[in-house]
């Protein structure tokens, strides 16, 4: 019989929490056996709900790492900043590591993991989930078949969608770069490994544009308040209200039963009452003109690759849905993937083609098309055995060049869409 493998958990916010879910249908494969938070409701909740001993229950990360080990794997879903400070003391444990992307804003800190991962040969996995996804595992397979050719470009959109936005970017966790990330680091580090890793090619070079243009207060409509529950004159029009996508909104709000994301970020147990409650003080709660963000609301990155052959990507705030899309052009054919109606399609010229539908292919969409419990698993699986454990498809290793790509990207965007070579960028940076 394969072993049950256990996990300590540093931070069991949203991301924590979805990860854990993974337990509940394999309660012979994966057991979390400790648990770390300084929010006494969600340390409360998940030592109940996974059946964690109050010993094993402990107010911060760092406090469950001064204990001798305590699981073989430790899952780090705490924010940016805290991410690899948890990391290394997990690793010099002795613990495995799933940890949330971005691995760091900064790029010695990157490569500090994974050389602690390398000395004291742990694995260490990025939660670049979408990798795991068919959606992307059956584009992947598609161009290592070789029905497309050769692949000379990519183009690649991710649409943010206008109330991720408002939520994330412009009044929740990653509004401001100086205290989580830039955005194309933590919104899109996702979308620049999909990129490499399907290019499967070193990127030499990237440059970028892009700008915060819209939400600050220049362009504040007449009539609008600080708050959206203040009165404001424009709330009946203006569809970042936050009345709407909290509470009235058929996708988002919580009146119509939609209790999860992002309602769960704005309170602990969400109801119409409490939503209500945290709309009046709380920051999520502000006019969209009137908060404290700096991150960009769209930019463009093109990148060049070792055999010429190119790609570009958009991320873009001002969309209706969150999905993304793809294009992968080669010199036999083009590969289309739209993940809003969860399709690929493999088009090889002059000859008939393919449509995929990935809905039928994956028994559950939700978390990232799939991708979150299909990365659980994979990381499961990887422990469960130790022959499997170079197997691992989002390594330290394989994960920093989406990293050192977003990192040059800004640098280029800051920089007036200056052309940055990426060895030599990270020559300087280090
Ligand atoms: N892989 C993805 O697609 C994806 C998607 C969204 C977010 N993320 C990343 O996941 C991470 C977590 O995001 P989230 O939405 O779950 O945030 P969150 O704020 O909901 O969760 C973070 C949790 O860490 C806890 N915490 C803070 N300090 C701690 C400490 N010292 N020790 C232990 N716990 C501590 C907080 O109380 C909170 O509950 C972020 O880095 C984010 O960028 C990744």
């Amino acid at each position: 019989m394969k072993k049950c493998v256990t996990v300590a958990m540093a931070g069991f916010g949203l991301r924590g929490r979805d990860y854990a879910k993974y337990q509940k249908n394999n309660p012979d494969i994966m057991k979390i056996v400790a648990i770390s938070d300084p929010n006494e409701n969600r340390l409360n909740d998940a030592a109940k709900e996974y059946n964690v001993s109050k010993e094993h229950c402990y107010k911060t990360a760092e406090e469950m790492l001064e204990q001798p080990r305590l699981a073989d794997i430790l899952f780090v879903t705490t924010q940016d900043k805290q991410h690899v400070k948890q990391a290394i003391a997990g690793i010099e444990k002795g613990y495995h590591i799933m940890m949330e992307k971005p691995i760091s804003p900064y790029l010695d800190e990157c490569i500090a993991i994974m050389e602690k991962a390398h000395e004291y040969n742990r694995n260490v996995t990025v939660c670049h989930v979408m990798r795991y996804t068919y959606f992307y595992q059956e584009i992947k397979k598609a161009i290592e078949s070789g029905i497309i050719g050769d692949v000379k470009s990519i183009q690649a959109i991710e649409n943010v969608g206008y109330f991720h936005q408002a939520h994330s970017f412009v009044r929740g966790n990653w509004r401001r770069s100086d205290e989580t990330s830039p955005m194309i680091l933590a919104k899109s580090c996702h979308d620049l490994d999909l990129i490499a890793w399907l290019m499967n090619k070193k990127c030499k070079r990237v440059s970028s544009f892009g700008d915060l243009s819209y939400f600050k207060k220049e362009n504040a409509p007449e009539g609008a308040t600080k708050r959206c529950l203040d009165g404001c004159k424009v709330q009946k029009d203006c569809p970042y209200d936050a009345e709407k996508i909290y509470v009235t909104d058929s996708i988002t709000g919580v009146k119509n039963g939609i209790w999860k994301w992002p309602c769960s970020a704005v309170v602990h147990e969400p109801t119409v009452e409490t939503i209500y409650e945290a709309l009046k003080t709380g920051p999520y709660g502000r006019c969209v003109y009137h908060c404290d963000n700096n991150v960009v609301d769209h930019q463009v990155v093109i990148m060049e690759f070792e055999d010429k052959s190119t790609a570009d990507f958009t991320m873009c705030a001002f969309t209706t849905s969150d999905g993304r899309q793809i294009k992968v052009m080669g010199t036999l054919g083009n590969i289309v993937g739209n993940i809003d109606t969860h399709t690929v399609e493999i088009l090889p010229f002059g000859k008939e083609g393919k449509k995929i539908d990935i809905s039928k292919l994956a028994g559950d969409l939700d978390g990232h098309e799939g991708g979150d419990m299909l990365l659980v698993e994979s990381v499961m699986e990887l422990h469960q055995s130790e022959d499997n454990i170079k197997n691992n498809l989002t390594s330290i290793d394989a994960s920093i060049q989406s990293h050192v790509m977003a990192f040059a990207a800004e640098y280029s965007r800051l920089n007036e869409g200056v052309s940055v070579d990426l060895d030599k960028f990270v020559n300087e940076q280090l």
